[in-house]
């Protein structure tokens, strides 16, 4: 097998982790600004898969990643169920709340999710097509809370004020919504891999704000239930879990939930890591997005300590959170040739 990917997931220790990175279609790229202006606007970007499949091939053809990430959203999903859906330039994403029983029973069944997510497949159709054969295609989706956060509040939030709100006051309502999110996630995913995904990864970007019984019931379940469907589905398909901000509760998360890789955020320290997480098998992670603004020797050197903490096991090279819009694009390719020529 010559995907490095698929063979770090698969449990085996490489002399060269490979490397791709959360947001690598993106604006920091002046050829995704270009691109996303041709659109128009970002949902029309998602949802044309010519032009989705082109964004999610600009950082492969640019920097030489070994994986591709679909060009889409988590937030596709809940608009996938009926709810409105609309992003505000230099604030972000607005939905339609979910917030009484009678919110709910709009929605549509998760059945029926596919109508509006097959472009998505559309791209990931094209993709598979066109991607050189060392790079592995990686589809994904929100997890259950996360996705859940952005329905209730309407909005993202600094602290997931309103979802915990609807979870200690109307508990029901909560869990029928996550359990409907759990389901279409389910098919959305199971979609994707027959559309040329060959992994799948959940993002779990607001699991930290869950105490511990709530993580386990809203994070680590629903991670498990739809990991458990997927494989099921399509054995031996690997899946990426990102439960963002689990701090110690990153150790024992691949066990509980049955993913074949934990993605660390940047607040984990790697030694830590590669003692309590990486001993369950494949770590992703761990650099901080801010070195891609800030560059300079303190790149190298972070991203030469971050490989070298993880060199006794399966590891992927990523950041701990997505780039962002105001990174250097040229540090982005330092920071690969301090991964591949040490
Ligand atoms: O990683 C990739 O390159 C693949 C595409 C991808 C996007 N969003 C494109 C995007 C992926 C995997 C996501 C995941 C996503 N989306 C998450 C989970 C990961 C995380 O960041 O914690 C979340 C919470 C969202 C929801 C979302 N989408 C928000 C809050 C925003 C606005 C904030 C922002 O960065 O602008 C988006 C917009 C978004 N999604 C952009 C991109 C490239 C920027 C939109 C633009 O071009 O204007």
């Amino acid at each position: 097998m010559t995907k490095t990917l698929l063979r770090a997931l698969g449990g085996e220790t490489l002399a060269t982790p490979p490397i791709w990175m959360m947001r690598q279609a993106g604006r920091y790229l002046p050829e995704y600004r270009a691109t996303r202006e041709k659109a128009g606007d970002f949902l029309s970007l998602c949802y044309t898969p010519d032009l989705a499949a082109e964004v999610t091939l600009q950082p492969i053809r640019r920097y030489g990643f070994d994986a591709a990430i679909l060009f889409a959203d988590i937030l596709l999903v809940p608009q996938a169920l009926g709810a409105e859906l609309w992003f505000v330039t230099g604030e972000g994403p607005r939905l339609s709340t979910v917030t009484e029983q009678r919110d709910f029973d709009a929605l549509r069944p998760a059945g029926e999710v596919h109508e509006t997510l097959s472009p998505v497949y559309e791209t990931l159709r094209i993709l598979a097509r066109e991607l050189p054969d060392t790079v592995t295609l990686i589809g994904f989706a929100g997890a259950p809370w996360t996705v859940a956060t952005y329905m209730i509040a309407g909005r993202g939030t600094p602290d997931q004020g309103p979802a915990h709100a609807l979870k200690d006051g109307n508990c029901v309502l909560f869990e029928a919504l996550l359990e409907r999110i759990t389901a279409a996630t389910i098919e959305y995913l199971s979609a994707q891999i027959e559309a040329g995904a060959e992994v799948v990864k959940l993002f779990d970007s607001w699991a930290g704000s869950l105490n511990d019984e709530d993580f386990q019931k809203y994070a680590l379940a629903p991670a498990r239930e739809i990991t458990a469907a997927l494989k099921k589905r399509h054995p031996g398909i690997p899946v990426i879990g990102f439960p963002r901000g689990a701090d110690t509760r990153y150790a024992g998360f691949a066990q509980a939930t049955g993913v074949d890789c934990v993605a660390l955020d940047n607040a984990v320290d790697a030694d830590w890591a590669a003692g309590h997480v990486q001993t369950d098998g494949c770590v992703q992670g761990n650099l901080a997005p801010e070195h891609l603004v800030t560059g300079g020797q303190a790149l190298v050197d972070e991203t030469r300590r971050i490989v070298a903490a993880f060199s006794g096991g399966p590891h992927i090279f990523n950041l701990g959170h997505g780039i962002t819009p105001d990174a250097d694009p040229d540090n982005v390719a330092r920071m690969i040739d301090a991964v591949r020529d040490r």
